[in-house]
């Protein structure tokens, strides 16, 4: 088994605006070396469909071993329209599913919070979303992305059938469960697990299994079960009741992506896939900001950083165990958000339009 290298940090930029965003974190880091001492060894690699174009694979076994040695992988983001075409085994996703199922990343942790500053940026009432503060954790290596049998076959009628295979063991629901839980403890103690255990018996499962490590193990956490569609209309209509969501792979892509918009801002908003500790408490880790590689402002120093500066931060309070460092990083942003600076995706009237480098320069001229 590969060991982790405590400081090693593994710089993903990928594709699109990854790059740029991923250049402000190399900045903060670089910050911290040297203001700090902290002895981060950055390393930084190809993948995704910058890594197509040049070895003709998504990710090389070199790049995924260097991913398996570092503590922390930072991922800007992968794919774009130039790939779309590729056999499934090499669009640039498959670089992100390889590493999330290689890596043991069950645990996807996806933040949405409102900003106080962006209120009025979201589609829906400020009243619904004002002071909103949500964690959805999606089960990230398992369920209908990586379940057996799969593909597409000629059937006997001359026609084709595409097949994919929901499943969930008991120890795959129950781990991403137990960091639901452990979760809610640290914020209001309240977890909302969400499945179709009406029509699918994995859903099912799913809710028994919640249930039962509940009054186990964690009786004094407030636990609702929700089915998976009445959550997604709930989110819209009143996202407040909401502290931790817990749910599968598929209905957390989803539903993730739905809670992101009521905040008004996907440039805001960081992400963390985390593993299992082994017996020395070591964890392997990914962190990437939750918004695509927009191909269409790439290059153009319109990106947003603050996503992916916001993921570094969580690496710092998961990973590193550096809580002091996350904090003053988060309050950096909040600093510079408070004075006004905008990147074009947030900008309204009375803002000051930054680029994506004016916007790093800031955040880190905000840090103590
Ligand atoms: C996400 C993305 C990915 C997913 C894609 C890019 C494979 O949508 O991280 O939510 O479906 O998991
Ligand atoms: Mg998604």
């Amino acid at each position: 088994m590969i060991k982790v290298k405590k400081r090693k940090i593994l710089l993903l930029p990928g594709d699109g605006i990854g790059p740029e965003v991923i250049n402000e974190v190399r900045k903060v880091i670089t910050w911290l070396n040297s203001k700090k001492s902290l002895d981060f060894e950055i390393d930084e690699d190809l993948a995704g469909g910058a890594s197509y174009d040049k070895h003709g694979t998504p990710i090389t076994d070199e790049v995924f071993y260097k991913a398996l040695e570092s503590k922390i992988v930072m991922l800007g983001a992968v794919g774009g329209p130039k790939w779309d075409n590729l056999e499934f085994q090499k669009k640039p996703e498959r670089a992100l599913l390889k590493l999330r199922k290689e890596l043991k990343l069950f645990a996807n942790l996806r933040p949405a919070i409102c900003f106080k500053q962006l209120v009025h940026a979201s589609t829906l009432k400020p009243e619904i979303v004002s002071g909103l503060d949500i964690m959805i954790v999606r089960e990230l290596t398992g369920g209908i992305y990586f379940g057996e049998p799969r593909g597409i076959k000629p059937i006997d009628n001359g026609e084709r059938k595409g097949i994919n295979t929901h499943t969930y063991t008991s120890s795959e629901i129950i781990r991403v469960a137990k960091v639901a839980f452990d979760l809610a403890k640290k914020r209001s103690n309240k977890v909302t697990s969400c499945e179709k255990s009406n029509v699918m018996e994995a859903g099912q499962l799913w809710k028994e299994e919640v249930q039962t490590l509940h009054d186990a193990e964690y009786k004094e956490v407030e636990l609702n079960h929700m089915l998976a569609d009445n959550c997604s209309m709930q989110l819209l209509r009143n996202p407040k009741q909401f502290d931790v969501i817990v749910t599968d792979n598929l209905f957390g892509d989803i539903l993730s992506d739905q809670a992101s918009m009521l905040t008004g801002s996907l440039g805001l908003l960081p992400s963390a896939s985390l593993g299992e500790k082994n017996k020395d408490g070591e964890m392997r880790a990914m962190y990437e900001p939750i918004h695509g590689s927009a191909p269409d402002i790439a290059g153009k120093g319109l990106a947003n950083p603050i996503a992916t500066i916001l993921s570094f931060a969580m690496a710092l309070r998961y990973s590193l165990d550096l809580d002091k460092e996350a904090d003053n990083l988060e309050k950096a942003v909040q600093d510079v958000l408070n004075d006004g600076l905008r990147t074009k995706d947030i900008v309204a009237k009375g803002n000051k339009e930054v680029s994506t480098a004016q916007m790093g320069d800031a955040i880190i001229s905000k840090l103590k």
